[in-house]
């Protein structure tokens, strides 16, 4: 199973990776863990992909076509991945198309902006691994503990206001064209599925109503 996971920031894409990478036995490839794991590791890719992250902006479509060209070819990806955060721009949707890879399935989770401020103000993140919480929606066992490591969980640094007003913005710009283009696939091509999900609902709705759908 080959699935994209489409929304804006703070939409859900992570939140409902976790789900769905059991239920499918596949791997989240998440193109922002992947960049906020250079950041760390202070690679040469992270010291690049920072400046453009912490402004919001999007990084350029050429490292992260071959970051993700490189990543599905991997042992763990045989049997399909889920792509949360990628594609993000048109080109990037055209190279993974020219890469040969063929989609089951695209979720877009549909959140309003007007909610996505504050789900990001109480958001909280455990880097090392991606999982995120949120201090009323999703809280964690021990509070600002990660429920698997016990871990310390932090704020993402593109978490400030002013920041997710601008991520929002190239959301708009740059991304929410992939709906257009990705409703038409499917209208074109019987094996391609998009699913539309009202993201408002609570995590476990959202969560099942994709599993219905996919089925
Ligand atoms: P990335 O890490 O992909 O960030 P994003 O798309 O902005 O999405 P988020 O991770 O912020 O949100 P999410 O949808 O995963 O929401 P979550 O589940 O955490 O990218 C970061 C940066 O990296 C980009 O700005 C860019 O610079 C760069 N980048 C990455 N990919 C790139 C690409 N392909 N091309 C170029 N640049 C790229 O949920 C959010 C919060 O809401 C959590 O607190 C959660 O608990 C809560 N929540 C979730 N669902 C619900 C619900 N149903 N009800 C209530 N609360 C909920
Ligand atoms: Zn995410």
């Amino acid at each position: 199973m080959k699935i994209i996971l489409l929304g804006a920031p703070g939409a859900g894409k992570g939140t409902q990776a976790q789900f769905l990478t059991k239920a499918f036995d596949i791997p989240q490839i998440s193109t922002g863990d992947m960049l906020r794991a250079a950041i760390k590791a202070g690679t040469e890719l992270g010291k690049l992909a920072k400046s453009f992250m912490d402004a919001g902006k999007l990084v350029t479509d050429e490292i992260i076509i071959g970051l993700v060209k490189e990543r599905i070819t991997e042992d763990d990806c045989k049997n399909g991945f889920l792509l949360d955060g990628f594609p993000r721009t048109i080109a990037q949707a055209d190279a993974l198309k020219e890469a040969g890879v063929a989609i089951d399935a695209v979720i877009e989770i549909d959140v309003p902006d007007s909610e996505i401020v504050s789900r990001m103000s109480g958001r909280r993140a455990h880097l090392a691994s991606g999982r995120t919480y949120h201090v009323v929606y999703n809280p964690p066992k021990v509070e600002g503990k990660d429920d698997i490591t016990g871990e310390e969980l932090v704020q993402r640094d593109d978490d400030k206001e002013e920041v997710v007003l601008d991520r929002l913005r190239v959301y708009h710009e740059q991304t929410a064209p992939l709906i257009g283009y990705y409703t038409a696939e499917a209208e074109n091509n019987s094996a391609v599925k998009y699913i539309r999900i009202d993201g408002t609902q609570p995590i476990d709705t959202v969560q099942t109503t994709i599993l219905s759908a996919l089925k």
